[in-house]
């Protein structure tokens, strides 16, 4: 049985929250006279304490909300500048949006500056036990963090070790709300053949009070083969889902 090391008191399971927090979303005509999506928030954030799949589930999910009408902007705050990369060397017809740097600890005073009015930012955020300092920059002005857990045993161990709800709660009085950014458990790179194995981990993220999405990212070629030069394609993807799901939760909202 795990211990759990930090548990804030008082701390509110946010599934309930998310309905009332959401603001109603604006359809605005564009220039050409297209109706376009304005989004209730601004910055979402792919956490997690190592190496899981944050860089992949960003650049996805980038492309899943472009393609569902999100104005995106991608925020690489990894030193490793992979999101960055992968945007540098992009296809044509991939990767439409922009993509900056901004691996610093001034990523809350930085960032919103580059973050057009309406459009979403979502954040490639280096691991937190070496890039702390940035990840709580990020999540200074995060709407939300999607925590990136690889549906290992391992990984969920290295969430208590950060521990990852207290890195998040310290943040609370630096940001602007003084409440916790809306955080959701994504599991990731999960084996197509293993059923019991995510059931578990699930099962345990829920007693532990985290919000675990349904969606679930599995381990398979077509989100491992992303690289330079790699073209992203999101509709009908798991990332696709994901974006059903989070709109059905109320995390964005058309
Ligand atoms: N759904 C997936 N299926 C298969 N392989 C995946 C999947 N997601 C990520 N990977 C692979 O796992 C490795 C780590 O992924 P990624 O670089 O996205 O993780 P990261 O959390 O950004 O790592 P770091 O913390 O080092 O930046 C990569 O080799 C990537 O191709
Ligand atoms: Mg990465």
């Amino acid at each position: 049985m795990r211990v759990h090391p930090v548990r804030a008191a008082g701390a509110a399971r946010q599934g309930s929250k998310c309905a009332r927090t959401a603001v109603a979303l604006r359809d605005l005509s564009d220039d050409r006279g297209w109706p376009r999506i304005v989004p209730s928030m601004s910055f979402i954030a792919t956490i997690s304490p190592r190496s899981t799949g944050k860089s992949t589930i960003t650049a996805w999910l980038l492309h899943a909300l472009h393609e569902r009408g999100y104005p995106v902007v991608g925020f690489d705050a990894d030193e490793s500048e992979q999101l960055y990369r992968w945007w540098e060397a992009r296809p044509v017809g991939s990767y439409p949006f922009e993509v900056h740097k901004e691996a610093s600890t001034r990523f809350h005073v930085e960032a919103p500056k580059k973050l057009p009015e309406g459009h979403i930012g979502a954040v490639d955020c280096g691991h937190l036990e070496n890039h702390a300092g940035i990840g709580w920059s990020v999540l200074r002005v995060a709407d939300l963090a999607i925590v990136a857990c690889s549906a290992t045993n391992s990984d969920v161990e290295r969430m208590d070790e950060l521990p990852m709800d207290f890195f998040i709660n310290q943040v609370v009085p630096k940001r602007a709300d003084k409440a916790k950014p809306k955080t959701w458990v994504l599991l990731c790179r999960v084996q197509p053949s293993s059923v019991v194995a995510p059931k578990g981990i699930r099962k345990t993220l829920v007693e532990d009070d985290w919000n675990v999405f349904t969606t679930e990212i599995p381990a398979i070629q077509k989100y491992a083969s992303t690289a330079e030069g790699v073209p992203i394609h999101a509709a009908g993807s798991h990332f696709d889902e994901l974006v059903t799901e989070m709109e059905q939760r109320g995390l964005i909202k058309k």
